[in-house]
């Protein structure tokens, strides 16, 4: 029914899709790890750990075996972590039973741990120009509004309609480009809360949105579940040069990641101190660190923090923490960055940090 949007739209991504270093040299792997990292965050912070992580890891086979710590330091910052966990999972399933080559099956993509019909349409259109939909959040709104459709964009069903009415014109010659323009629409003209840019969209004709002048109010998401909060204490644990970490355990938020140690609750001074010495740590020294927040997809958690400096005693790796120096910690070791505003009291960067303007590693 919409086969009118497929001509106009191929002519102006000809003319308009943005120079992106995963559409330079397009592989199934290159598509597949870029798709990911767009699930995750902004096309701009994807770009450095787009070409750090294909750098470090060029095919399955290397994903396949690299070490687990290794992985979520390449991964540091962007957040969801099993979601690369299962990339490795999917690299270990192509070596072993496709021979290290990606099945050219929309099908068989979507058996691989961590792919969805998003990610095996992504894949198989844009690699294998199979004529299979790739429908994410950009997607969702541009149909939502040339339609004038108030359906709720979170629902399943309502997805799976558009997945079937793109699919009956998804043009055989142009399938990865036909999703990405898409994609690329929604992305820099058809764009959310209020500054769609109507004017320059070739499909304005049949916008049936614009024709009503509703397109602000679309698209419609039914309200999601509040976020649950959670108070927590976060210490800078110095002794010497050297700074405490720990391992989060290997399931729930965070897994298997590593941390500043921290405590439930929002603790004063005094109780941080008797905490400390009931395990047998003998503080110095203790500073108020200022307040932080992140905000996680089910929690938000409100950090209060110190910096703690101790006594060295002889026992000092106990429950858990170990003591290492804090560029072995900036190199090695995968911290997520809900603890960024207190790893910098260390004097360590993290994550998207890493890659922002105007930083110079020394
Ligand atoms: N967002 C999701 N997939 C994308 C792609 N292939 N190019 C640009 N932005 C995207």
């Amino acid at each position: 029914m919409m086969e009118y949007i497929v001509k106009p739209l191929l002519s102006w991504y000809d003319g308009h899709a943005r120079v992106l270093p995963w559409r330079e040299e397009i592989s199934p792997y290159r598509v597949w790890v870029s798709e990911i990292m767009l699930q995750q965050t902004r096309v701009e912070a994807v770009k450095p750990y787009f070409e750090r992580f294909v750098k470090a890891l060029p095919d399955v086979h290397a994903l396949a075996e690299c070490p687990e710590d290794e992985l979520l330091k390449l991964w540091e910052g962007l957040g969801y972590y099993n979601r690369v966990r299962n990339m490795q999972k999917a690299a270990r399933v192509i070596v072993d039973k496709y021979d290290g080559k990606f099945p050219a099956d929309y099908k068989k993509l979507l058996e691989l741990p961590g792919i969805g019909h998003y990610t095996a349409g992504a894949v198989s259109s844009i690699a294998f120009g199979i004529c299979m939909p790739a429908v994410d959040g950009n997607v969702l709104r541009v149909l939502s509004r040339l339609q004038a459709s108030y359906d709720d964009i979170l629902s399943q069903s309502v997805k799976h309609t558009f997945e079937e009415e793109l699919q009956k014109i998804i043009p055989e010659d142009r399938a990865g480009d036909f999703n990405q323009a898409l994609i690329e629409i929604g992305a820099i003209v058809c764009v959310p809360n209020g500054k769609a840019k109507c004017g320059e969209c070739p499909l304005g004709f049949c916008c049936k949105a614009k024709e009503r002048g509703i397109v602000d109010e679309l698209p419609k998401k039914k309200a999601k579940k509040e976020r649950r909060v959670e108070n927590r204490t976060v210490l800078v644990l110095r002794e010497g040069n050297r700074v405490a970490i720990r391992k989060r355990p290997e399931k729930g938020l965070l897994a298997g990641l590593y941390e500043l140690p921290n405590l439930e609750g929002t603790l004063s001074d005094e109780e941080v101190l008797l905490r400390l010495r009931e395990r047998g740590f003998s503080p110095i020294r203790i500073l108020p660190l200022a307040p932080a927040k992140h905000i996680f997809s089910h929690v938000e958690w409100r950090m209060t923090g110190y910096a703690v400096s101790l006594e060295e005693s002889e026992d000092m790796d106990k429950d858990g923490l170990f003591f290492i120096d804090a560029r072995e910690t900036e190199e090695k070791y995968p911290i997520p960055a809900a603890f960024a505003a207190y790893a910098r009291y260390m004097d360590i960067v993290l994550g998207q940090e890493k890659y922002e303007e105007g930083r110079k590693d020394v």
